[in-house]
């Protein structure tokens, strides 16, 4: 049966092709709140219980905690804490913004103005020191960053591929396949889909929407990762969530990928 809805393949999608990650993931989401954080957070436990270096970014951070002349970002104190990584959060985090807003209005509430050759900077900082660095991004590919640029232009930049975290109940059919869709036509090599359960019940279309997310990209599709109850500390959710992605076969082939490539030489 010719599917004619299907996205053509993008570029470096396939499961062979998942060897060519250059020591690095950009980890982005359908929306704000779909589990970006707690996946990134999964993968770096993984790697770092491997005994892989594994380095952690998060540029942007809005709604940060104020503490003295600081502003604490949260998701980045995370995924450093799951990374095991000493690396300072005003490198991990260049752009931290107190105000629950998207990084150009954040910006221009407090007069400031984002400059990618900083995020760069800090990037290729952490990048040297590690292994393997995972990036997460803010909200979705869209988010704007200034006046003229968006979180795509800084993936682009950065030159990583790209895992998407989408929620696996309604809804996601058409947030995931519309971000699919404009990443790859502004070249974004997407690595794979990560479904995540972000509510205790699982839903009548988690099934249906892994099948049509198959048949329809020819990126891994990978998950759901079950829902869970909060731990009681930072570090039993870490760990939580590392095991629960590392049962998943599809996420085990991913990581023999990663792994084979840190055994390369640096390019
Ligand atoms: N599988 C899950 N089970 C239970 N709770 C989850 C799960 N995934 C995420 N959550 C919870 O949902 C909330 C949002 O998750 P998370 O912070 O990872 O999202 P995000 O996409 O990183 O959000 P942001 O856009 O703010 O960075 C958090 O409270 C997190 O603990
Ligand atoms: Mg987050």
């Amino acid at each position: 049966m010719k599917r004619i809805n299907r996205l053509p393949p993008i570029s470096g999608l396939s499961l062979k092709r998942w060897q060519k990650i250059d020591r690095g993931i950009f980890v982005t989401g359908t929306d704000t709140g779909v589990g970006k954080t707690v996946i990134a957070g999964a993968i770096a436990r993984i790697l770092s219980s491997e005994g892989i270096d594994v380095g952690v970014m998060k540029p942007f951070e809005s709604g940060c905690r104020q503490s003295g002349e600081s502003l604490i970002p949260r998701d980045a104190a995370y995924l450093k804490r799951a990374a095991r990584s000493d690396d300072p959060l005003q490198l991990i985090t260049p752009y931290p913004f107190k105000e629950p807003l998207a990084p150009y209005a954040a910006a221009m509430r407090t007069k400031k103005k984002i400059d990618f050759a900083r995020v760069l900077k800090a990037f290729h900082q952490l990048k040297e020191r590690h292994s393997f660095l995972i990036v997460e991004g803010v909200g979705g590919l869209m988010v704007p960053l200034t006046a003229e640029k968006d979180l795509l232009d800084l993936i682009l930049l950065l030159k990583l591929p790209v895992l998407l975290v989408a929620r696996s109940g309604l809804g996601t059919l058409n947030h995931t396949l519309l971000t699919l869709g404009c990443g790859r036509k502004r070249g974004v090599s997407f690595a794979g889909v990560i479904l995540n359960r972000t509510a205790p019940k699982k839903g009548l279309s988690e099934k249906s929407n892994f099948e049509i997310l198959e048949e329809r990209t020819d990126i891994p599709i990978i998950g759901p990762l079950p829902y869970f109850e909060k731990k009681g500390s930072i570090e039993k959710n870490i760990e939580y969530s590392r095991k629960a992605l590392g049962r998943n076969p599809l996420f085990g082939d991913m990581l023999a990928h990663w792994k084979d490539t840190l055994r390369q030489p640096s390019r």
